[in-house]
């Protein structure tokens, strides 16, 4: 028995290999097989000149996602998918597959969402999952080699920590209950007992909007720290996002491949995270004040008018490749070259027509933008499309962040930061230093209009040995999004729970 990905320690041997057919082939006495294990993909040759007449029919018959056991000598080839052959000489098949639903054609999102139980099964899926898994040891590789108890906090909570306007309400036996939007509170606690912790669970919010970053369920990863201010929490989540993409950089050259992902767009975590305050960010968006001599306006502008050009180029390519095409005595091998060619632009030709629409509405919203309000999601794209690295906002007006957070020298701002990821992801950390002022966090859950009864308990970490802490908050699916780069935060998580899906 052997797997897919450890090969090349058996090679020149017979092995035996358990999965599922990737796809299969048929071509003059031969069955080229794509054998997909979980750890990789082999073909796999059944020849009829070599095989029993039984185990050869059976080959012969196999249909997508069939599952089986295939038996032969592993030998080295290049050009095949992972490097190695398998030539059978033996075959058993576990279950012959019906129908399989997902082919090669392409499929829309609404059908491949109804079928994420099989869709789990393609090669994207496939290299995502494996890059989430990395992720995650990644995270608590970090926080335990420097000291981080992990703690799990409570999934039922009372208390409201992220606003009101987000709960799921259940019941608890008979009490009204919420599921956690945060563990933050309790974290704060915990850090108390042990100095420095991290949570790492499921969290929580009726996002009613469907957008490409929201879960309705989705992972968070809460560090606390007593002792810490918000200067040292920005240089933990800069050398916390750092260690996770070098992690990633390092340990999924494949699947980062796979997805075609531009790794030199992530190594660009390396440089220095610029760090500015919320009202800086917002002169940056408005246009009114430059960083590294570039503006955001014209940037905007002048991508848009690159855009246009480029959109009037492919479709004169296109033109072009068309008339080819019905020009006489063309060859076959031409015509199928050509028509290859214009699908590939018409597809460039899609995504630079969205980003055309998108570009002026950016542009408005950006010159329109007023001091105070929260960043929406073009607003931050406007800003990170002038950096390559991971940006960090800090000090915000104090009433469009949460509760606890620490007020600034300026007590109309509080002590919070979000980290923006560049290529347009957006905000993939929210964090601050917590209000340690008994009295100050008080006045705070009364504007608030909170229920005074539910926070004594976490008051009381204000009235016995209260100490400046900080922490942050990073959501995992958004930061697997990032670092594959995909469209949307759906595909991070094995069974999404959004607005409107809650099946498979
Ligand atoms: O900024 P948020 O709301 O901060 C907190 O919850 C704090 N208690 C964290 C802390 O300081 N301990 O959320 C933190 C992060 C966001 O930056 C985002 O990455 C992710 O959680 N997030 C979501 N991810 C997916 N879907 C949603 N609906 C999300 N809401 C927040
Ligand atoms: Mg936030």
């Amino acid at each position: 028995m052997a797997f897919i990905e450890q090969l090349a320690a058996v090679e020149g041997q017979t092995v035996t290999l358990r999965g599922w057919v990737a796809n299969k082939r048929s071509s003059k006495g031969l069955v080229f097989i794509i054998l997909r294990d979980g750890t990789g993909l082999c073909q796999c040759v059944a020849d009829a000149s070599k095989l029993n007449e039984e185990a050869f029919s059976l080959a012969d018959k196999l249909t997508q996602e069939s599952s089986v056991e295939i038996t032969g000598k592993i030998c080295r080839d290049e050009r095949q998918v992972g490097g190695y052959e398998l030539r059978v000489s033996d075959l058993k098949v576990y279950q012959l597959a019906q129908d399989y639903p997902i082919t090669k054609k392409a499929h829309g999102v609404e059908f491949l969402m109804d079928n994420r139980h099989l869709w789990l099964r393609s090669n994207r899926q496939w290299a995502i999952m494996r890059i989430r898994n990395r992720i995650i040891q990644a995270i608590h590789r970090f926080f335990q080699e420097r000291g981080f108890i992990e703690m799990d906090s409570p999934i039922f909570t009372g208390n409201a920590a992220e606003g009101t306007t987000t709960l799921f309400e259940t019941d608890f036996y008979d009490e009204k209950a919420y599921l956690a939007q945060t563990g933050q509170l309790y974290g704060e606690a915990m850090a108390m007992a042990m100095g420095r912790i991290y949570t790492f669970g499921p969290t929580f919010r009726a996002e009613k909007s469907k957008t490409r970053r929201h879960l309705s369920e989705f992972w968070m990863i809460e560090p606390e720290i007593a002792f810490c201010d918000l200067d040292m929490n920005m240089d933990l989540i800069e050398e916390f996002l750092r260690y996770v993409v070098e992690a990633i950089l390092e340990e999924c050259p494949e699947e980062l491949e796979l997805l075609e992902r531009n790794i030199e767009k992530l190594k660009n975590v390396r440089k220095p995270f610029p760090r500015m305050s919320y009202t800086d960010a917002v002169k940056i968006i408005r246009g009114e004040k430059d960083v590294n001599g570039r503006n955001s306006i014209k940037t905007l502008e002048n991508d848009l008018a690159e855009l246009r050009q480029r959109i009037t180029d492919i479709q004169a390519e296109v033109a072009e490749r068309e008339a080819k095409i019905k020009a006489p005595g063309m060859k076959k091998g031409e015509i199928n070259f050509n028509q290859n060619k214009i699908a590939g632009l018409k597809n460039e030709l899609k995504d630079l027509e969205e980003s055309s629409k998108n570009i002026p509405q950016w542009i408005e919203s950006a010159k329109a933008f007023e001091h105070g309000n929260d960043f929406g999601g073009s607003d931050e794209t406007v800003l990170t499309r002038l950096f390559d690295s991971p940006v960090m906002v800090y000090n915000w007006p104090a009433g469009i962040k949460a509760f606890y957070m620490k007020r600034a020298n300026d007590p109309d701002y509080v002590k919070g930061v979000d980290v923006l990821a560049p290529e347009g992801y957006g905000e993939i950390v929210g964090g601050s230093e917590r209000e340690d002022n008994l009295d100050l966090l008080v006045e705070r859950i009364k504007d608030e209009g909170l229920p005074m009864e539910a926070f004594e308990w976490y008051l009381d970490l204000r009235r016995y040995g209260s100490v400046p802490h900080s922490g942050f908050g990073l959501g995992l699916e958004r930061l697997v999004a990032w670092i594959c780069k995909l469209p949307h935060v759906r595909e991070t998580i094995p069974f999404p729970r959004m607005y409107g899906r809650l099946f498979p």
